[in-house]
């Protein structure tokens, strides 16, 4: 097959394992879009490369949907919405066919796994711990709240009692397009359908460019389950394109997007040209702020998982630490310590806890970012390099020296860099925390309940955790203060933000 960039030969301890006969089916499949429930070809040839970020080598196809492609997966969710042959149904069979597919996922959670591990580039462990078991709570915990999403009966403020009735209803927002990121591929997928289905509305699933192939996989179990054609339709290709003709396509009527800040702007201003409903879930820089009293032995550890698992490139990375003056440097040893810990490896390796990038092109952006850091006068502690390999590999790297105006610092990396810095008091290191333009998560290590909440309320984030870091949860609402995002996703506010609210007032 062909390279996508040239292969140079190294020492065997990059090599990735053979992929098993379940994977390898899945990269061989024909180039195809789901639509209406059925597999269809492309109206153009134009492909995009599947590639395993842990050799760099390509290992399949997918389609690159032109716009005739985008619009009949709209014209499709269109005609199933306005049909009402979902949003209609008992809610009991939405919320059996939802935990239908939650099944069908779990039945197949080591095929899911193996192939997030080829296309992300993470480690297979990590896949079948966190992604899978997280994709399938999704659509368990979603699948219950298509029988409880209520109205309400309420009484006019001016009008005498008895003469009118008036409720509120909440029906189903309608097609949703829904456009998501690389770094937890089948989980977004998802975390994003389960809400939609939830309330009855159709959708349009577009996975990033990089990394398709769960939520394909995904798509050949939905006629299974038992959703009827048109409600789930799932199409690849480029954002700039594809992407961008979903969410300015006038049959759309809500927008969700996760992925980069500076898309999540891209897809704001044109979905405001027919003011469509939109959610956004954008990047972070979350601090992780240590005090005095802890036992940096534990804590070291967990800020060092909370920067290299996932290789990093998770929006709610903590990729600031903020360790107090007294235990900075031990903290910094302790995290430079744990960094054996999270040496890559090759995805499939069972013994592998950080994986490549998921990219070259996101490899050179962290390289870039380190260089930069360097140049500004940073210093590395540990990593801060690659290892010679035809995978996206980048050590796990521990800036310190920096200053609040460096790159470094500033900008969201999405890679596995942490830059270290002290500070005295807590209302400078909540000035210090605050000092940024996203405002995502935050996790503050202390045993005093006191500190903990009173930093916990000066933290401009959607999620602070103390003690803890990453705990993201489908029953807790979970989004992003200032340009992090816009609306929330999971728990009731996930699901009202695909539904509308009708007033109806009815004189007696
Ligand atoms: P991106 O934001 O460009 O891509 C995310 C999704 O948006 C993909 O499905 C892509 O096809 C789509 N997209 C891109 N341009 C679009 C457009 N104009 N209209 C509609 N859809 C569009 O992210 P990218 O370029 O892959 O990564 C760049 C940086 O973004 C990363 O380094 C990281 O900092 C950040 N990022 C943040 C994520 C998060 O979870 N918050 C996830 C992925 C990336
Ligand atoms: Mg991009």
């Amino acid at each position: 097959m062909a390279t996508v960039h040239p292969i140079v030969e190294h020492t065997d301890s990059f090599v990735q394992r053979d992929y098993s006969p379940a994977a390898k089916r899945a990269l061989e499949r024909r180039p195809a879009l789901f639509i209406n429930n059925e597999w269809v070809s492309s109206s153009h040839r134009a492909t995009l490369i599947v590639e395993d970020p842990s050799t760099g080598r390509e290992v399949g196809r997918i389609v690159d949907a032109s716009d005739a492609d985008v619009d009949r997966a709209v014209a499709t969710a269109r005609g199933a919405f306005d049909d009402g042959r979902w949003s209609n149904l008992p809610p009991k069979v939405r919320e059996r066919t939802i935990n239908k597919l939650a099944d069908l996922i779990e039945a197949h959670a080591a095929e899911f796994a193996e192939l997030e591990a080829i296309d992300n580039g993470k480690p297979v462990g990590f896949a079948t711990m966190v992604d899978i078991p997280g994709a399938v709570d999704h659509l368990r915990y979603m699948a219950g709240w298509a029988s409880k999403l209520g109205g309400e009966v309420m009484d006019p403020l001016a009008l005498p009692r008895g003469t009118v009735f008036s409720y509120v209803a909440r029906e189903p927002v309608g097609v949703a397009a829904q456009i998501i990121p690389w770094n937890f591929p089948l989980l977004m997928a998802t975390l994003k359908i389960s809400p939609a289905l939830a309330a009855g509305c159709t959708l349009i699933l577009k996975p990033a460019e990089q990394t398709s192939l769960t939520a394909l996989r995904l798509a050949d179990f939905v006629a299974e389950a038992g959703f009827p054609p048109g409600v789930i339709n799932v199409i690849t290709g480029n954002g700039h394109t594809a992407g961008a003709r979903l969410v300015k396509h006038p049959g759309v009527d809500k927008v969700a997007f996760t992925g980069s800040t500076e898309v999540g702007k891209i897809i704001s201003r044109n979905a405001t040209d027919s003011l469509k409903r939109v959610t956004l879930e954008l990047g972070g820089k979350s601090p992780v702020i240590v005090l005095p009293d802890v036992n940096v032995e534990e804590v070291a550890p967990a800020a060092a998982g909370g920067i290299f698992f996932n290789s990093g490139q998770i929006c709610v990375a903590g990729s600031r630490l903020f360790a107090h003056r007294s235990i900075f440097d031990r903290m910094v040893e302790g995290v430079t310590a744990a960094t054996a810990f999270w040496k890559p490896r090759p995805s499939l390796d069972p013994q592998a806890h950080m994986g490549p990038l998921v990219s070259k092109e996101q490899m050179d952006r962290v390289m870039g970012y380190i260089e930069a850091g360097k140049r500004d006068g940073a210093t590395v502690v540990v990593g801060g390099d690659a290892p010679a390999a035809n995978g996206y590999y980048v050590n796990p790297t521990v800036l310190v020296n920096v200053k609040p105006s460096m790159s470094v610092v500033r900008e969201e990396i999405f890679g596995p860099v942490l830059v270290a810095q002290r500070f005295d008091t807590l209302d400078e290191v909540a000035k210090a925390a605050n000092d940024t333009s996203y405002g995502l998560a935050a996790s503050i290590w202390t045993k005093d309940v006191s500190s903990m909440l009173r930093l916990a309320a000066k933290i401009k984030a959607g999620t602070v955790w103390g003690n803890c870091q990453a705990v993201i949860d489908p029953a807790l609402p979970f989004g992003g203060f200032k340009q992090s995002g816009i609306g929330r996703e999971q728990g009731r506010e996930g699901i009202e933000a695909y539904t509308e609210l009708k007033t109806v007032i009815i004189q007696l």
